[in-house]
């Protein structure tokens, strides 16, 4: 029950440093990112010659498609992004994606957590783009707990948000920042420039290289309406994608980002978390995400401490 109120206290903590970052973040001084205080959302320009910038000059899979009708990111690009791993066969099997809200709390979907209850077997890697050569930005985490919403439901996706608390912070970096949490009063509706990111798979298995769309928001009445969703989209869900289909998250996308740049700032709002989607990049089955959004008020309730622990 602690852990609850911690995780709600960090998210409205995130509000108020965002409001300062408004007005701030313009002609920021890259300096101040050196740790995640005060900032966040921000991409910081990693630094030119150095050898973690491997692929930069390499012939690399820019424009082969995974997020089903994406292309493969450049470093750095999604800094809060990260990649959450279970040990099977071979370690690093990638499963899920989530994003970093404080240097500790990681923000993700409660389904992730369907078939791997033993966080015991779980790491998350964040500051990586490529899985299996992820360089010197990257870092590696195991878990200290993860909760759950206490309304999740697995058979509608209900209330599908979750927190990990990681076992120790991560310091931030070029490759590391934190996400800014969408707030209650952001018009969510009215932002334009909104991408998702994960390594998430067509085929059987997951991508090696982080793959990034952009997408647009799908107005709820029409994603809920009967050629669509046909009533499996909650109120509290967002769509992205396109009527026609074609761009898309997919498995092993699950809970990651649907982010969305700030009409008046070079910022981005993580506004959603990829939740469901039928198939994927059908007609008319875009993807559904948790909006962010909701949580933020509701965590003012949850702030009684009634997240489930996993
Ligand atoms: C979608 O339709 C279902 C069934 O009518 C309803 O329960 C749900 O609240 C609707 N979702 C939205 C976003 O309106």
């Amino acid at each position: 029950a602690a852990a609850g109120i911690a995780a709600v206290a960090v998210l409205l903590h995130g509000a108020l440093t965002m409001n300062r970052l408004a007005t701030a973040s313009r002609g920021a001084d890259w300096k101040l990112l050196s740790s995640c205080r005060g900032s966040c959302g921000l991409r910081a320009p990693v630094p030119a010659y150095t050898p973690t910038n491997y692929y930069y000059s390499n012939v690399y899979d820019y424009g082969l498609t995974r997020i089903v009708g994406g292309t493969g990111a450049k470093e750095a690009s999604w800094p809060w992004i990260v990649s959450l791993q279970h040990s099977g066969v071979l370690w690093r099997q990638h499963f899920c994606g989530g994003s970093l809200i404080t240097s500790e709390w990681v923000l993700t979907a409660a389904h992730c957590f369907d078939d791997y209850r033993d966080i015991t077997m779980l790491k998350v890697m964040i500051g990586a783009t490529l899985l299996h050569k992820p360089g010197p930005g990257a870092q590696v985490r195991k878990l200290k707990q993860v909760v759950l919403h206490p309304y999740y439901n697995a058979d509608d996706l209900s209330y599908d948000i979750a927190l990990m608390q990681l076992d120790q912070p991560v310091q931030c970096s070029s490759y590391i920042q934190l996400a800014c949490v969408a707030p209650p009063t952001l018009k969510v509706s009215e932002l334009s420039n909104c991408w998702i990111a994960g390594w998430g798979a067509v085929t059987a298995r997951c991508e090696n290289h982080l793959q990034e769309a952009k997408v647009q928001l799908i107005d709820l009445q029409l994603c809920n309406s009967s050629s669509w969703y046909a009533g499996d989209v909650h109120p509290y869900n967002l769509c992205a994608g396109y009527p026609q289909g074609k761009i898309d998250s997919c498995q092993g996308d699950s809970g990651g980002p649907l982010m969305c740049q700030d009409n008046s700032a070079d910022y981005w709002w993580l506004v959603g978390i990829t939740s469901f989607g039928k198939g994927c990049a059908r007609a008319k089955r875009p993807g559904v995400y948790t909006s962010t959004q909701h949580f933020y008020e509701a965590g003012l309730i949850l702030g009684r401490g009634i997240w489930r622990e996993l």
